[in-house]
């Protein structure tokens, strides 16, 4: 049971790690993490002073301080809070992200469903190997699946890298959709803006939602034994495995799937905005906004991107772990509930018109130079959004929060600006009236809007921020 005083306090921003703790973290002794002489002398050298950090942090925010930190950010309070479970039972960022995914395909079913694509970006800062890509999508739509594709992938990458077992991990969405969960306000605006009216009886917003049907299939999946589900993946069906790209920028490496997702059309878009040699001071200029529009409109016409890639829907779960595992995990469907109608085991079917590539983009930042510098786990719709979070985080320097909830242009299917008309804060005139050069009045977008959960840690400060476009909250211990 959680009362809201917990809850308060999981979803606090800015919570410095617990310092000199064996294990908590890379940063607490020295920058020089790899050379381990230097690491045990100056660990001993500052020992008051850790100590004396540890006391001071201690009273500063009570006997809140447990075990070293983690971070969950989704588009679910409710999700984010399943995720920080899973770590605290000793589980690492892979199974946190399954655990946190499929309550999103229970609590989100306009964004994802146990049928929902899904890719998948892996990484160990303390190896700093490339990461690892896992595209749910393997190009082959009539494979055999018996399991949904959702499923199948997560089972995947249980078998791969997961520690906690399987039905620990799939239990708490099943509960979640058994026992109901609070309508999210999202929810209902893509009943409305899909016409989607007959998938469910009449919700309103704030009202408790069961879902039985699906509560059944969950715990069927829950109760399959491991050796029976990996069984399941075979080379035909299984993700397609890969490494990331990486492009430094302003002092950052930035890690993106490769072909055949829209990673390298982001890169090049950051490639070109690079020869603007945009400063912080620049990002206030109105022209600034223009300019960036302008440049990510015309490579979505020099790449043809709107015809190659589709835009289907999008949800993101961000995750640090204690051992610095980061995973950036991006799902969603071909179009709001896929294809339209619920199964009887209660999840709707997704589209798969083929060749489909979706826009979707799970992102890994890490400083180039300083291994303590900032660190940030994203995720976006598509490469314009990418863009406009690269350069908010990494040239304009804005903190986490600040970089989500900026207003936000679009491009749309047949290349026009669209914008947000009603998130907070809009546009200026002025930026306005710079937009209209690209295009007509920018078209003014219906809600909802796809969101951007994002994990960061600068030194052995964690944050998080859960866009409020996508009606979740991070949660952090
Ligand atoms: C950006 O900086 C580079 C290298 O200093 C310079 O060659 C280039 O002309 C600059 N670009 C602009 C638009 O000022
Ligand atoms: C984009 O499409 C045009 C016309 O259909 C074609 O000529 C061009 O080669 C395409 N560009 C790319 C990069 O695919
Ligand atoms: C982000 O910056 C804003 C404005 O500078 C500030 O109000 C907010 O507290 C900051 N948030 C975090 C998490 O640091
Ligand atoms: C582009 O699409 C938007 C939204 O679908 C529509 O409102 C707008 O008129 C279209 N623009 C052009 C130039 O076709």
């Amino acid at each position: 049971m959680t009362t809201v005083g917990d809850a308060a306090l999981e979803t606090r921003e800015n919570i410095p790690l617990q310092k000199g703790r064996k294990n908590a973290g890379l940063c607490s002794c020295s920058e020089d993490y790899l050379s381990g002489f230097k690491f045990i002398n100056i660990a001993f050298g500052s020992l008051t002073v850790i100590i004396t950090a540890a006391l001071l942090v201690q009273i500063y925010y009570g006997d809140y301080q447990v075990t070293p930190h983690g971070s969950v950010a989704t588009d679910s309070l409710e999700c984010s809070k399943i995720g920080t479970s899973i770590l605290k039972k000793g589980g690492n960022s892979i199974d946190a992200t399954i655990a946190s995914a499929l309550c999103l395909s229970v609590v989100t079913p306009h964004l994802t469903s146990l049928d929902g694509d899904a890719q998948m970006l892996i990484y160990n800062h303390r190896t700093r190997l490339t990461p690892d890509v896992i595209d749910f999508n393997n190009g082959n739509p009539d494979a055999e699946h018996l399991l949904p594709r959702l499923v199948l992938g997560l089972a995947f990458v249980h078998q791969q890298y997961g520690s906690l077992p399987w039905k620990e991990l799939v239990q708490p969405a099943a509960d979640l959709a058994r026992q109901g969960f609070l309508i999210p306000k999202m929810l209902v605006q893509a009943i409305k803006e899909a016409k989607a009216e007959d998938l469910y009886r009449r919700l309103e917003p704030g009202q408790l939602l069961q879902l039985e049907a699906l509560g059944n299939t969950l715990q069927q999946i829950a109760n399959i034994p491991e050796k029976d589900l990996y069984t399941f993946v075979n080379p035909n069906n299984q993700p397609v495995f890969s490494q990331a790209l990486r492009y430094t920028f302003n002092g950052f490496d930035i890690y993106v799937p490769g072909t055949p997702s829209t990673g390298p059309a982001l890169l090049s878009n950051i490639r070109q905005l690079e020869s603007f040699n945009f400063t912080e001071s620049d990002t206030l200029n109105t022209e600034y906004v223009y300019r960036l529009a302008e440049v990510t409109q015309n490579l979505y016409d020099d790449l043809n991107m709107t015809t190659k890639f589709h835009e289907g829907t999008s949800t993101n779960v961000a995750v640090m772990d204690l051992d610095d595992n980061y995973v950036s995990f991006t799902t969603g469907l071909y179009t709001f509930f896929g294809a339209g109608e619920i199964t009887t085991s209660g999840y709707t079917l997704d589209v798969r018109p083929r060749p489909t590539r979706c826009t979707r983009l799970p992102i890994i930042i890490t400083d180039a130079n300083a291994i303590c510098g900032r660190r940030l786990v994203l995720g976006a719709n598509d490469m314009s959004l990418a863009t406009q979070l690269i350069m908010a985080l990494l040239v304009a320097n804005h903190n986490v929060s600040i970089a989500v909830e900026a207003a936000r242009f679009h491009i749309l299917n047949n290349g026009s600006v669209g914008i947000e008309g009603s998130h907070t804060p809009l546009f200026s005139e002025d930026v306005l009236k710079y937009l209209e050069t690209l295009t007509a009045r920018p078209i003014l977008e219906p809600e909802p809007y796809m969101s951007s959960n994002v994990v960061e840690k600068v030194k052995d400060d964690l944050n998080s921020h859960s866009d409020s476009r996508g009606g979740g909250i991070a949660s952090r211990f």
